[in-house]
């Protein structure tokens, strides 16, 4: 009896101590009912403290019940299972206390640009994780080895980073790893693979694998046999569907044995160095069903020899691309005819001879024949039966010399057939088929939403990162969009139609349980590399307020962990734009890229300071660098050695460097992209924000003439001409340094691209800005000079839409003296910008300037392209005038433009088409086209300053004020290193918030 009470007070005590314990431990970690453990706890307030100032709402109440951005715990709430910061402005590094937690398994720390250093081994610790997501964000160092003992691992990304050095070999043992995506990174040396590696592992043993993303690194060596399967065993990677190694710098040649590999429906090899000719056995793809391979990707190799008869792994190709190889010359391969889901082909600079067999136009899916810079000769025929979905036929720079339509019924209007460059063409050719042979360059359409903000809303009231939701019909609110611009890498499609459209958005915003409103496909377009980039907006419901955390985490984390599924363009890749927060800076963004506004907030403050000296000194080093090495100038790149220029004024930049200022070359830094190459959005060390133009191989030019490019630049200063910083001429590359300019080309702005129309207004002062620019050349250079390539995209705007003529890649300098014409062997500039008398004459003087600018201002009235859907603006626009005078030119012009009187728009319309008279001599001088425009400009002065261009007073003034002289010499011959930029960053505004 005794004893059994005894036995009971004592177990009452043990209660009583266990129910202290309890509470001074939850006293402890500052919460009643504590539930979460305390390594768990204290590993996110590491986190917590680590990851302070930034806009993480973290640090109170219990972390899995009381909302903590992005913890998500167990239904127990003990144990945090799920950390999801994608696009959460995670400001520093990941700490090695990341390791600690007991759990975890999902971690995604995705879309943190500002997310820097290396990845702490400790992560190898955190044994339960399945998933571990770190993409674009700026991550540096090697991938740890820790990482091989992750073994429950499925997902692995840590795609577009900066990451250093080799795969190290223990990712091999990730056997249930079945994505592995590292592209687009600076990784190096060979593919680990189990035979040559200590530890046995290699990518070989990840036997689960489907998806090897490795494109875009610097990797090297050989595709490792042991891929496809080790000498003499068995098929490991039975699974592997996607082999992505484009853009690398590996060679050898193709192993016969990755034809083991039977379920691979992308084969991707682009870009690289790989030699010897196409195997044959790729045939054995092929199994008793048929092949599965879908997309065939070798372009951009050393590859030589005959293209082999791949019949038997048609029966899935929807693409392939050969292009660019060093073939042997050869017929077209015909057997190509019979692939039944073929949709694009690519075969440019092939060697093809011999007639284009018209078969190939009859095939029922195919979209698009790109074969341009091949030997073809003969007749192109046009079949009875043309593909229901062909809608270009690219076969510029061939020697086909006539074209006949075995059917005159079929109708071949929708069809972009491009023949320029072929005997067929001659100017001197009277059967030449203007249709044919004017098409402008490129052919692959964008797409625009039809759906736009209703007309009765005034968009200019919104301030730049909101716009009105076209889906709200008759809501004219103002709204931030989380801005995401989706990337099919390797797009089958070369048409991007409607119902496309609508089935992606109808999946995203099912698969991601939204409102019709929410989701809006604003525009689709193709990348000169061939990837589709498709912008997406995704609205908050309630049309007013912009989307929460949750909401945005959720639809970044289905994106990079591919959760969503969006079978038209995978494999995708999402470039997050902008959730109205400070994010990813990329293309458009780059007018509000944060960290452009961070580091020129920060550089404001640094000048209010008064860091003068610090400036000077900064100065001081950099004209030291400016007189310093031309060193690799000869050896460095060009075919023949030059000799080194003494280039006052323009910078000599190193690889290196210019590597490090674009954050390696990065996807999130292009800020367009043409034939010549792309251009990237920089920081220099000194804080001054930088256009990089990189030359593509192919597009170089000669040594020389890019000397004289430097050389001419280096020369001309005008507010109206973009500046030169400088340029690099190291490892083989050509690159050209530019101020930047914030606000893009006048084409993008025209093209509806942006986020809202340009007035008229700001229509003619970049008309006054780009003239007088070009006036300059023309009359006050000396000697003077033409440009050659005047359009729409090469005038740019800068943050204060103050426009400035760029690229004088193509630019001659302009003999004095009478007769101001020069003889050119070649006729060069862009379709639908060409002086026709030039072309006829070859005959180049500063009137063909003036022709190309005559275009221009059509553009600016009817913000069409020169040339669209075969149209050209010039025959419209006077076709129209013919026909009916100002009233029947009407429907043409754009909406934006009628809010100016009649007379000045008659007064703008005569002045372009006076600038594309037929005979240069009946064409004004720049000189006189200032004046005129000048005149109309004054009128048009705005008088109100609280119209919705008040705050950009520094362009008003720039027009309209009284000192609108153009050519005042205040910069001129001034270094462009100077303290101009120092008034540059000045005067930018950073347009983000800052961070909190
Ligand atoms: C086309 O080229 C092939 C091969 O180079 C040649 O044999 C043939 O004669 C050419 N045909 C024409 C019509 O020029
Ligand atoms: C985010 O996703 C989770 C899980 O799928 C869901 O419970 C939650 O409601 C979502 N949040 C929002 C705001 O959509």
């Amino acid at each position: 009896m005794e004893g059994s009470n005894m036995k009971q007070m004592l177990f009452r005590r043990d209660r009583f101590l266990g129910v202290v314990f309890f509470c001074l431990t939850a006293a402890f970690f500052g919460y009643a009912d504590a539930a979460l453990n305390p390594t768990d706890l204290s590993t996110l307030n590491a986190l917590a403290s680590h990851w302070s100032g930034n806009s993480l709402q973290w640090g109170s109440g219990d972390p899995c019940t009381n909302g903590w951005t992005g913890v998500i715990c167990d239904p127990t709430n003990t144990k945090v299972t799920q950390l999801l910061l994608s696009s959460a402005s995670v400001i520093g590094t990941i700490p090695a206390v990341i390791g600690s937690f007991t759990a975890l398994e999902q971690l995604d720390l995705s879309y943190n640009p500002q997310l820097t250093g290396p990845i702490p081994p400790e992560i190898g610790q955190l044994t339960t994780l399945t998933s571990l997501i770190i993409q674009s964000c700026s991550l540096t160092g090697d991938i740890p080895s820790t990482l091989g003992n992750l073994k429950n691992l499925t997902f692995l990304a840590l795609n577009n980073n900066q990451l250093t050095g080799p795969i190290p070999s223990s990712l091999g043992a990730l056997v249930h790893v079945y994505w592995f995506d590292l592209s687009t990174n600076q990784m190096s040396g060979d593919l680990p693979v189990s035979s040559k590696s200590p530890d046995g592992f290699g990518l070989d043993t990840m036997s689960g694998c489907k998806h090897f993303h490795l494109n875009n690194n610097s990797f090297t060596g050989p595709i490792p046999p042991e891929l496809g399967a080790p000498p003499g065993g068995v098929v490991k990677l039975t699974k592997l569907v996607h082999l992505l190694f484009e853009s690398n710098m590996m060679s050898g040649t193709i192993p016969d044995s990755i034809a083991n590999l039977t379920s691979l429906e992308i084969l991707s090899l682009s870009n690289n160095q790989f030699s010897g000719s196409i195997p044959a056995s790729l045939n054995r793809f092929a199994t008793a069903t048929g092949s599965n391979l879908q997309q065939l990707l070798v372009s951009n190799n050393k590859l030589t020899g005959i293209i082999p008869n791949l019949t038997a792994i048609t029966s899935n190709l929807s693409v392939i691309d050969l292009s660019k190889n060093s073939f042997d010359p050869q017929p077209f391969p015909s057997w190509l005819d019979g692939a039944p889901k073929l949709q694009s082909v690519y075969l440019v600079d092939s060697h093809l001879t011999g007639q284009l067999p018209s078969e190939i136009l009859s095939s029922g899916m195919l979209q698009a024949l790109w074969a341009r810079n091949n030997s073809l000769n003969g007749t192109l025929r046009i079949p009875s039966t043309l593909g229901p979905n062909l809608r270009v036929i690219s076969l510029q720079d061939n020697k086909i010399d006539s074209i006949i339509q075995l059917n005159n019924s079929v109708n071949t209007s929708e069809i972009d057939i491009q023949l320029a460059g072929n005997p067929l063409c001659d100017p001197s050719s009277l059967a030449r088929p203007a249709r044919v042979c004017d098409n402008v360059q490129g052919g692959l359409m964008p797409w625009t939403s039809p759906l736009q903000p209703s007309s009765n809303c005034n968009s200019g009231s919104c301030s730049d990162s909101q716009i009105i939701n076209p889906l709200n019909s008759g809501n004219c609110n103002c709204t931030t969009p989380l801005e995401i611009v989706l990337e099919a890498r390797r797009p089958t499609f070369s048409v991007i139609t409607d119902e496309m459209i609508e089935r992606l958005r109808l999946q995203m915003q099912t698969q991601l349980n939204l409102l019709p409103n929410q989701v809006w496909i604003h525009s689709a377009s193709f990348t000169p590399d061939g990837r589709a980039e498709i912008d997406i907006d995704f609205f908050n419901a309630d049309g007013v307020s912009a989307l929460d955390r949750s909401s945005i985490q959720n639809i970044t984390h289905s994106l990079t962990s591919q959760t969503l599924v969006l079978p038209d363009v995978k494999p995708y890749i999402a470039k997050l734009i902008t959730s109205g927060e400070p994010v990813v800076s990329s293309k458009v963004a780059l007018s509000a890229g944060a960290i452009a506004g961070i580091v020129v907030g920060v550089l404001a403050l640094l000048a209010m300071a008064g860091l003068y000296a610090f400036w000077q000194k900064r100065r001081a080093e950099r004209l030291k660098h400016i007189t310093q090495p031309f060193k690799s100038w000869g050896g460095g790149g060009g075919e023949k050695d030059v000799e080194a220029p003494k280039i006052a004024g323009a910078r000599w930049f190193s690889y290196a460097e210019v590597k490090k200022v674009t954050n390696n070359f990065a996807e999130a830094n292009v800020l367009g992209e043409g034939g010549y190459g792309k251009v990237y959005s920089g920081v220099l060390a000194s804080g001054e924000l930088v256009a990089v133009k990189r030359a593509q191989e192919g597009s170089m030019q000669g040594a020389e003439e890019f000397k004289n490019e430097i050389e001419l630049l280096s020369r001309v200063h005008h507010k109206n001409l973009v500046g030169l910083v400088g340029y690099c001429y190291d490892q083989g590359e050509q690159m050209l340094v530019y101020e930047f300019m914030e606000n893009g080309t006048m084409r993008e702005w025209l093209s509806g691209k942006m986020a809202y129309p340009l007035d008229w207004t700001k229509r003619l002062s970049i008309a006054v800005g780009s003239a007088r620019g070009l006036t300059y050349l023309h009359e006050m250079a000396n000697p003077p000079i033409i440009h050659r390539d005047i359009k729409s995209a090469n005038i740019l705007l800068d943050g204060n839409h103050v426009a400035k003529v760029a690229d004088f890649g193509l630019s001659k300098l302009a003999p004095e003296g009478a007769d101001k014409k020069i003889a050119t062997t070649q006729v060069k500039g862009t379709m639908g910008y060409l002086d026709p008398e030039y072309y006829m004459t070859q005959h180049l003087s500063d009137k063909s300037d003036v022709y190309a600018f005559g275009v221009v201002l059509l553009e600016l009235l009817t913000s069409r392209a020169p040339i669209e859907h075969g149209k050209y603006i010039v025959r419209e626009v006077r076709t129209a005038l013919d026909k009916g005078g100002m009233d029947a030119l009407e429907p043409l012009l754009d909406p934006c433009v009628l809010e100016a009187s009649r007379e000045d728009l008659k007064k703008f319309l005569d002045l372009a088409l006076d600038c594309v008279e037929e005979r240069g001599a009946d064409r004004p001088t720049m000189n006189e086209v200032v004046k005129e425009l000048e005149a109309i400009a004054q009128r048009n002065k705005p008088k109100a300053k609280a119209s919705a261009l008040a705050t950009d007073t520094t362009w008003l003034n720039d027009v309209y004020g009284d000192d609108a002289q153009y050519g005042e010499t205040e910069n001129f011959d001034k270094m462009p290193n100077s303290s101009s930029n120092f008034k540059y960053s000045g005067g930018y505004t950073p347009r983000m918030p800052e961070p909190k």
